[in-house]
């Protein structure tokens, strides 16, 4: 798979596609996109170094892929490892989706086999979709943490995660408790936090299946080292938020439950946010958490439509995310494309540029990540995606009337998929090529 020593120059020319600012909400006349027709992106030791219109010389391997588009990797900043397996779970609203379909799943990740297998085929599958950074859900169980972490590592994936914490209202095999659940993380944190490209993420499954005493013992552990990540779910359903609000009477909203915690820093990672009111996200703004925009696990699970305006308008930074297993496909073109229409629902319209920044570098910097991924910027690692512009007939017609950039960059987006990826590059290593691909390597 590996097809390149990390000290290889190696040039991919193409069409480079990436951002330079956050497009404004709505406009698609955009100064913050940068497209560059045509170019070589330089890529050495696994940096990316420049880019230029002129054919470098033969002292770099190059990868002829004109007339296909260059981004950085995908960024998902909420998906479940051991959820592949219910993806397409018919009937459930979110409660009961999880009794029905997704803990029974989850206790089969207490074998560490059976963990190391599916982690293996999770990073995989991520990367075979053009998702090159994820921040991720294991399970309750610590060898899933080993597991995934291990299998981000063999790829030397950037990859944010943490043992699942969840000590009440969860079937057998499904629940650990507060003294053994902060040993675990602690045993986790020293040996896989800040490792190579691993960060360790205190991970909060969602306050209704942790006791106050748990979510106390989470906050502890932020509150002990800043560099560390929390992920959580908030606000997702009707139900759910209903639920909270009955276990935690004290707490004003439900986002509040996990702001009374510390559980709210600015590398903290909310899924879904829909039930929010105005001083929620006030609260986000003011804390530098993020919400993980998961629109077609909204969509699948009735869970309801996130007011992504209302966000941005406040302040509130939104990244994308799959919410597999909710969500229904690992690909974020997927995953925008339905944001699109979520919007479209309440009367906006999600711009191509705000829906792709928000997959590249607005998750970065929404993780404090940006130096290193998110933009085709000289100095960041070189994870990077080529992709066809067109993998159908249907496409290839649609992109050829196509007037503007946004135009063709907006039906791109809409209509594209994994089938569309030719290879995903990590650190300048391509760690994912299409079969049927080739490359046309000019010179080595
Ligand atoms: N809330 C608590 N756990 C989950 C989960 O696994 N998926 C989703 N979508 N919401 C949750
Ligand atoms: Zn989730």
């Amino acid at each position: 798979m590996t097809s390149a020593a990390p000290t290889t120059r190696l040039a991919l020319r193409g069409d480079l596609l990436d951002f330079t600012a956050e497009p404004v909400w709505g406009e698609v006349e955009s100064n913050a996109v940068r497209f560059r027709p045509d170019h070589w992106l330089l890529i050495e030791g696994g940096r990316i170094v420049g880019a230029q219109l002129v054919e470098p010389d033969a002292s770099w391997v190059k990868h002829d892929h004109r007339g296909r588009l260059i981004l950085p990797g995908f960024i998902d900043t909420h998906v479940h490892m051991p959820q592949l397996e219910v993806i397409a779970s018919y009937g459930t609203e979110l409660l009961d989706w999880l009794n029905t379909y997704t803990f029974p799943a989850e206790t089969r990740f207490a074998d560490p086999a059976y963990s190391k297998a599916g982690a293996a085929e999770f990073v995989d599958a991520l990367l075979a979709h053009g998702t090159t950074a994820a921040v991720v859900f294991p399970t309750v169980h610590k060898v899933s943490v080993d597991a995934l972490f291990g299998a981000a590592q063999q790829r030397g994936m950037r990859m944010i995660t943490g043992k699942v914490l969840q000590d009440r209202h969860s079937p057998d095999g499904l629940r650990d408790d507060v003294v053994q659940a902060e040993r675990d993380c602690l045993d986790l944190i020293e040996r896989w936090h800040g490792r190579e490209r691993l960060a360790y993420a205190v991970t909060v499954r969602f306050a209704p299946t942790s006791t106050p005493a748990q979510l106390a013992m989470a906050g502890a552990l932020c509150a002990a080292d800043a560099s560390l990540y929390m992920q959580t779910h908030v606000a997702e359903n009707r139900a759910e938020v209903k639920w909270a609000g009955e276990l935690f009477p004290e707490a004003r909203s439900y986002l509040d439950i996990y702001a009374r915690a510390g559980l709210l820093h600015p590398r903290s990672v909310l899924a879904h946010g829909i039930w929010l009111d105005d001083a929620d996200r006030a609260a986000l703004r003011d804390s530098g958490a993020q919400i993980a925009h998961s629109p077609s696990s909204n969509l699948f699970l009735g869970s309801g439509l996130f007011d992504w305006r209302a966000s941005a308008q406040a302040g509130a930074a939104v990244s994308l995310a799959s919410d597999v297993g909710g969500g229904t496909s690992l690909s974020m073109l997927r995953t925008m494309a339905d944001a699109y229409k979520v919007q479209a629902m309440a009367g906006q319209r999600l711009t191509a540029w705000t829906a792709l920044h928000a997959a590249t570098r607005g998750g970065a910097r929404a993780l404090l990540l940006d130096d290193e991924i998110g933009s085709l910027e000289a100095g960041r690692t070189a994870d990077v995606c080529v992709w066809d512009w067109a993998a159908d007939p249907v496409s290839a017609r649609r992109m050829g009337v196509a007037r503007s950039l946004h135009e063709k960059a907006f039906a791109w987006m809409t209509m594209a998929d994994d089938r569309n990826l030719v290879a995903a590059f990590i650190a300048g290593v391509a760690r994912h090529r299409r079969t049927d691909t080739e490359t046309a390597s000019a010179s080595a």
